[in-house]
């Protein structure tokens, strides 16, 4: 079922897709010049490794915190996964585990064969799948996701208590199994959830399917209103947001020349990969409760001997002991808002937290390179042969940093992978665009070429997509936000508290 959709494990295609679209390259002059690229050879990787490590190596004492509330990096995990999947499948054509030899693979063959198990659209697929069945009689995959009148279906028991659906095994039952993979962005994907459900049930004209339809459209709406008004403006430069939304796009999506709409992996195995370096050492769900180490909340879907997720986030002697306990209900006010309890993002820069170099998720745990977040990120951009930074920044006319601004600032570790090896000239695009975060905007926001790469695929999808609301001619689409019938949605902190999750201040 398609909610086995997880980081982990090489789930036979047809038991885990429900779309098939293409990926493709932003930059393919890049991606089809050798000097455009990583230098092929066994020292590249040597030294992606050392660049790995120094990442994670968490040598900055102090928290490391950013100006940017913590939901913002599972908002940012969220539209990843509503966008981009399978980059880390491994297969023919993307190895990186189990010790066999990593080469580059040929641009062609790639986009020939990796395929992309997400539509590139902010259509919300990771929570609608692709149902419900309409027409009588019909059946959708996706049919257990809802009951038989269209809503969701959730955990809510109580105003507090509430839980994406689970199975007796514990494994959530929604659309995107890695929605579940920590407590943190399950609870963002049970609150939208909560927000379908309400907006449902503000619906008073039509058949129950005629209201579905309304709902889901507003739903996408509000969700694709917040990307673009607050989400995009708190992780990018602002000009920059502001310039490709008048003046759009121009290396991706139609205004670009694009005739097919596919997912870059500039994109999705380099530049969205940013929110990597955002996530906290440790959180605190509820503020009665001790902080957990992230290694502790990717707990839940680490999978048993029987492949079911294990963790401590449940309690046999529960009523439900298959639902997440009371006291692992996520407290939206210390992650979103203004409050004073309000958990910040790491800062986006080329430093990340120290227990995802030894990721506690299933068959990568222990493996040296899939079971290490900074090695898996550099290891797969060089396999699939994406573009250097330097690459990017001549295809995009942006002023590089240079081998000097780079090493500048950086702990010694990584400064000797940029001064001994050819990593200094031809730099992995991922480290690059966190680099330059670091160097250019303090690890509050992203630098120019992040920014640029990040808002032309968002923004450039939403352009390129008829039923987004930024070509929609609708009246619940105002310049304050999307009305939903009771609520103008416009930020994160409004979409939490219309659903219900809040109040977030
Ligand atoms: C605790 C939080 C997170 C964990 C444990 C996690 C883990 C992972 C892992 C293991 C991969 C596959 C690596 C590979 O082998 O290539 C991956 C891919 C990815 N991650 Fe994350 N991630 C997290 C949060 C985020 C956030 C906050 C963002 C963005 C803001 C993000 C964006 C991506 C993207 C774009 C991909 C590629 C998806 C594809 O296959 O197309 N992740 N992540």
């Amino acid at each position: 079922m398609f909610s086995k959709f997880r980081h982990t494990g090489e789930v036979a295609t047809q038991d885990e897709l429900l779309f098939t679209t293409p990926f493709g390259y932003m930059f393919p002059d890049a991606a089809h010049s050798a000097s455009h690229l990583l230098p092929e050879s066994p020292e590249t990787l040597t030294a992606l490794r050392q660049l790995g490590d120094a990442m994670a190596s968490d040598v900055i004492a102090a928290p490391n915190d950013s100006d940017i509330p913590a939901m913002f990096t599972y908002l940012g995990q969220f539209i990843d996964h509503d966008l981009t999947a399978r980059t880390d499948r491994e297969s023919a054509t993307s190895t990186l585990g189990r010790g066999e030899p990593v080469t580059p693979r040929d641009p062609d063959e790639v986009v020939a064969h990796l395929r992309n198990g997400r539509r590139p659209q902010f259509d919300l697929d990771s929570v609608f799948g692709d149902g419900p069945s309409l027409a009588q009689g019909s059946e959708t995959e996706s049919d257990t996701l809802y009951t038989p009148d269209f809503h969701l279906h959730v955990f809510n028991p109580t105003a507090t208590r509430r839980d994406v659906p689970r199975g007796p095994s514990r494994g959530a039952v929604i659309a995107d199994g890695r929605n579940d993979e920590n407590p943190n962005i399950s609870a963002l994907h049970c609150a939208f959830l909560l927000l379908y459900n309400k907006i449902y049930d503000a619906q008073v004209a039509g058949t129950p399917a005629c209201k579905h339809i309304r709902a889901r459209q507003l739903t996408r709406w509000a969700y694709q209103y917040v990307v673009v008004q607050d989400y995009l403006p708190t992780v990018c430069d602002q000009a920059i947001v502001i310039d490709t939304l008048v003046n759009g796009p121009r290396y991706y999506g139609n205004t670009a020349g694009h005739g097919q709409n596919f997912m870059p992996l500039e994109f999705s195995t380099a530049a969205f990969r940013f929110g990597h370096t955002m996530i906290r050492p440790e959180y605190r769900l509820q503020t009665t409760e001790p902080t957990i180490s992230v290694m502790d909340l990717l707990g839940p879907s680490r999978p048993d001997v029987n492949g079911d997720p294990i963790g401590t986030f449940f309690d046999t002697t529960d009523a439900v002991p298959h639902q997440l306990r009371d006291s692992a209900i996520l407290d939206f006010t210390l992650f979103a808002g203004t409050g004073p309890n309000v958990q910040m993002a790491r800062k986006i820069d080329s430093n990340i937290a120290r227990g995802l170099g030894m990721l506690p998720l299933g068959d990568r745990q222990g493996d040296p390179i899939l079971g290490h977040l900074a090695k898996s990120n550099l290891i797969r951009g060089y396999s699939l042969s994406v573009p250097t930074g330097q690459a990017c920044c001549e295809a995009m006319g942006v002023k590089p940093m240079s081998r000097k601004d780079m090493a500048d600032g950086e702990s010694a570790d990584v400064a000797a992978v940029l001064t001994d090896t050819a990593l200094g000239q031809r730099t992995p695009l991922w480290y690059y665009i966190l680099r330059e975060a670091g160097a250019q905007a303090g690890g509050n926001h992203l630098g120019e070429l992040g920014s640029r790469i990040v808002c032309e695929t968002i923004v450039g999808s939403l352009k390129t997509d008829p039923n987004s609301y930024l070509n929609a001619n609708d009246l619940a689409v105002t310049p304050l936000g999307i009305n939903v019938g009771g609520a103008v949605i416009s930020t994160l902190t409004e979409l939490l508290n219309h659903a219900g999750v809040g109040p977030v201040a």
